[in-house]
Parts: C-alpha cells; structure tokens; sequence
C-alpha cells in the first residue's frame, strides 16, 4: 500500500495512487494545503473551465459536485452566476472538512462514487473537476453517476487527457451514447494549469483534460 506525508502530498503521488487508503492518506496531508499551495502555485485553472463549460451548456440544479474536494468547482459556479443547490461528494473527510469551512454547499457527502451513491435521484446539473484523473476514479463510476440525475440533467465532467483513452472514458461514453443513456455528447479541450505551473512542476505544466458534457436521458 502506498503512504505518504505532507512532504510528498504533491501531484506526482497523487497521480499514481493504487488504493482507496492511499487516496485517503494523501488528502488528508494535502487538504489544509490545497488551495494556497497547490491550486495557487500551479495556477489550477479547471474548476473555472468546468463551470463555465456547464453553464454555457445551460446548466440545471440542484448541483452535485462529485469528488468536490475543498469546493474550487463550487467557488467558481458561484463567481460564474450559479444559483440554486450545490451539494458535494467526496471519498476524503479532510477535503470536504475544508470545503464546509466555506459555506458554499448545502449538504456534503463522504462516499466512494465507484460504489452507488447513497444519495437520491434529485440532480438536474452533475458536476466534476480533477476526480477522473490518473491514480483516481475510472470510467467505472459514471453509472453511480447517471443513477443520482434527473431525466434532461446537465452534466460537466473533466477527464485528464493521461487517461482519457487510456482507461477507456472515450468508449464507456460512446457505449452509454449508443444504449440510448446519454445524449448531446460534447468534449472540449482545455489547459488544467495556467503558465505559472512551468515553474512549478514541468512534468504536469502542460496538462491537459477533456471537460465531458451530455444530457441524462
Ligand atoms: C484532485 S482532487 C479535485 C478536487 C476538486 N474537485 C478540485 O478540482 O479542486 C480529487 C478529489 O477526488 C476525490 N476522490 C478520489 N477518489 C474518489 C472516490 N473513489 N470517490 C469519491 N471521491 C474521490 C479525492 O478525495 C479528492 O478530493
């Protein structure tokens, strides 16, 4: 099993977790840091690129951030005009400790979205920034997903281009297109950093991930 401590909470033992308790020990070293060092230094630019992507897309609420982490994608729909619910799920108490501190979601759920979700059928936007990414959650999860959203829900998910192809979200999305359980499949391309990142961390500067939109059906 992987450990890790605070010194070596950064985003190369983040990107090549193994199991669920190494996950866990990660973000319990990194949460307290998160935002004013690694989102700050790296100039973390996806949480602002998911929410513009969902509303753009038209939105729909209540929201469910999923692996909402200390609430950047919540912070970022709110500065971008999001009104109504956002609720969040997360594996790790740490992270989600932080984003309560914030105020900005009405329910915070700790729970492993790669099992059903004990949450209801009640969501008209689903959204996600940074979960589906090397050493995180797979394609696996994305029917524990479509479980919780309403008929027509909106949903604004980014997948890291490392693992796009590699763990297959590019056919488990086709797959679910065709079955009939998803519609208007849209895929657009964005930087996860800004240029500060090149300072920083050269191996992940030059990121890149897919934010996913569809529809529930
Ligand atoms: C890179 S952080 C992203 C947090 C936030 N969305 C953001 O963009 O800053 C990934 C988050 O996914 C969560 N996570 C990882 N695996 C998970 C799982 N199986 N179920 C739920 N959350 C998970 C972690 O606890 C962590 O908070």
């Amino acid at each position: 099993m992987q450990t890790c401590d605070m010194s070596d909470a950064d985003l190369t033992t983040a990107l090549a977790l193994t199991s669920p308790d190494a996950c866990l020990s990660l973000y319990r070293a990194w949460a307290e840091s998160y935002d004013a060092g690694f989102a700050k230094d790296m100039e973390y630019l996806l949480p602002a690129h998911v929410a513009a992507a969902f509303g753009a897309a038209g939105g729909g609420t209540p929201v469910l951030d999923i692996g909402a982490g200390t609430g950047l994608l919540a912070e970022s729909l709110r500065a971008m005009g999001q009104e109504g619910p956002l609720d969040a799920v997360d594996f790790s108490a740490d992270m989600l400790a932080q984003a309560a501190r914030k105020g900005l979601y009405r329910t915070l759920a700790q729970a492993d979205i790669t099992q059903p979700i004990p949450l209801p059928r009640q969501y008209g936007g689903i959204v996600s920034s940074g979960t589906f990414t090397a050493g995180h959650v797979g394609p696996e999860a994305l029917p524990n997903l479509l479980a919780l959203a309403l008929p027509g829900a909106q949903f604004a998910l980014s997948v890291n281009m490392r693992v796009w192809k590699a763990r297959g979200f590019d056919t488990a999305l086709d797959a679910m297109r065709a079955q009939g359980q998803i519609t208007a499949l849209q895929l657009i391309e964005v930087e996860v950093y800004g240029s500060a990142a090149a300072a920083i961390d050269q191996s992940h500067a030059n990121d890149r991930a897919q934010v996913v939109l569809f529809r529930a059906v």
